[in-house]
Order: structure tokens, then C-alpha cells, then sequence
């Protein structure tokens, strides 16, 4: 069976990405990294995957009237790649109703939803003193953070964590659960049943 093509949006550093493109190599993991798409310019994920020969392109809201016609833009350039699905991987915007209509898409957050959604769910969660946070894996649906849980670990705060070491934790044990919730995804597809997903 061929590979199946997924794009992968990033915002940052793009370790994440780095941990897929990896993963890629081996044909028996059966995904291909058709295309990484950034929300602006010069970031380190895009210079992972130009390293990797994989094509890349921006798409950034500040060029576009309206944030409706960047989510325009951003599905039918996603779309000009036919992945199968989309990995939000360390994406900091908020994906709009026509990027979510085309594409089944795929995101990994540093905590345990629904506890700490949005954009500094590491730092929420030591101001709030739990102490246990981790990562999960989710279908994106128009909320924020708030879709059809796919896998989640655990990650325990130590004494001493800033948001910095936390985050590392985190990262370390979210790049072994994206690596393998998206490669199950990508051999064996899934199903959606309300907020259940299923992969056979
Ligand atoms: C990851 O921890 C990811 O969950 C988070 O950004 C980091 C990206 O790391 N995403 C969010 O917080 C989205 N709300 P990376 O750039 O090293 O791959």
C-alpha cells in the first residue's frame, strides 16, 4: 500500500514536525509528508522541512482582507497537496469553518482536555497547581480544543518545573503519541461516532 500524504501547519520550532518527518522514512510507517504549510515566515519548522526536501509554503492572515479569505486560501493551498488528513502540529491559529470543511484535521495540545485549552495550557496549568498535566491528541471541530479526543498521556509536574522544563517533558512523550496515533490514522483511516474515534 502507498503512502498516505498528510500536510503538516506549523507555528514554531516545529519538533513535532521533525519527530513525523523522521517517523516517515520508514516506508512501513506509511505516511508521506506532502507538504508543510507555516502562518508565517522563517520559522524553524520550515527550515526542518526544506531539509527534508519536502515542499513548504506560508499562508499568513496579515495578507488577507479578512480572516475569512485566509481561511480560504489556507484550505484550497492544503488542498492543492489531496492529503488525506491534516497534523496541527504546534499551529497557533485558530483553523477557520473552510479549512475545517475540507480537511479532516488533527491536533496535539500540551494538556489534558478539556483542562487548559487555548495557547499557554502549560503555563495554566502550573498557575493552577495541579499536578498532573500531560498531552492529547484530538480532531479539530470549530471550538477551541474542544473536539473528539483520540489518545492522551499523562505528564506529572516535579517540583521546581517552570513552564520551560515542563513543556519539554511534555514534548518529549507528545512526539511519541503524535508519531503513532498519525501513523495508525494513516494505515487503518477511522471512524467518528459523536465524540468517539475509532481506529480499527
Ligand atoms: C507543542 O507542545 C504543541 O502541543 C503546542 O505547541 C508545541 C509545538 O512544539 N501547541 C499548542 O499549544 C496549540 N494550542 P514544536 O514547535 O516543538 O513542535
Amino acid at each position: 500500500m502507498s503512502a498516505t500524504p498528510i500536510v503538516v501547519l506549523v507555528s514554531g520550532t516545529g519538533s513535532l514536525l521533525q519527530a513525523l518527518i523522521d517517523a516517515s522514512l520508514d516506508p512501513a510507517y506509511g505516511v508521506q509528508v506532502a507538504a508543510v504549510g507555516a502562518d508565517r515566515a522563517g520559522t524553524l519548522g520550515q527550515a526542518r522541512a526544506e531539509a527534508a526536501g519536502i515542499p513548504t509554503f506560508v499562508c499568513r492572515v496579515a495578507d488577507f482582507p479578512s480572516r475569512a479569505d485566509w481561511d480560504a486560501a489556507l484550505a484550497d493551498t492544503i488542498t492543492a497537496y489531496r492529503p488525506v488528513f491534516v497534523v496541527s502540529a504546534g499551529f497557533m491559529k485558530l483553523l477557520g469553518p473552510a479549512t475545517l470543511a475540507a480537511h479532516t484535521v488533527v491536533n496535539t495540545h500540551p494538556a489534558l482536555l478539556p483542562s487548559f485549552p487555548g495557547a499557554h495550557a502549560v503555563r495554566d496549568a502550573l498557575a493552577y497547581g495541579v499536578t498532573v498535566t500531560g498531552t492529547t491528541c484530538h480532531l479539530v471541530d470549530a471550538g477551541v480544543d474542544t473536539g473528539p479526543i483520540i489518545e492522551q498521556h499523562a505528564v506529572a509536574i516535579e517540583p521546581g518545573d517552570t513552564e520551560a522544563s515542563l513543556h519539554e517533558r511534555i514534548k518529549v512523550v507528545e512526539r511519541s503519541m503524535l508519531v503513532d496515533v498519525v501513523g495508525r490514522l494513516a494505515r487503518h483511516r477511522f471512524t467518528v461516532t459523536g465524540r468517539k474515534v475509532t481506529i480499527p
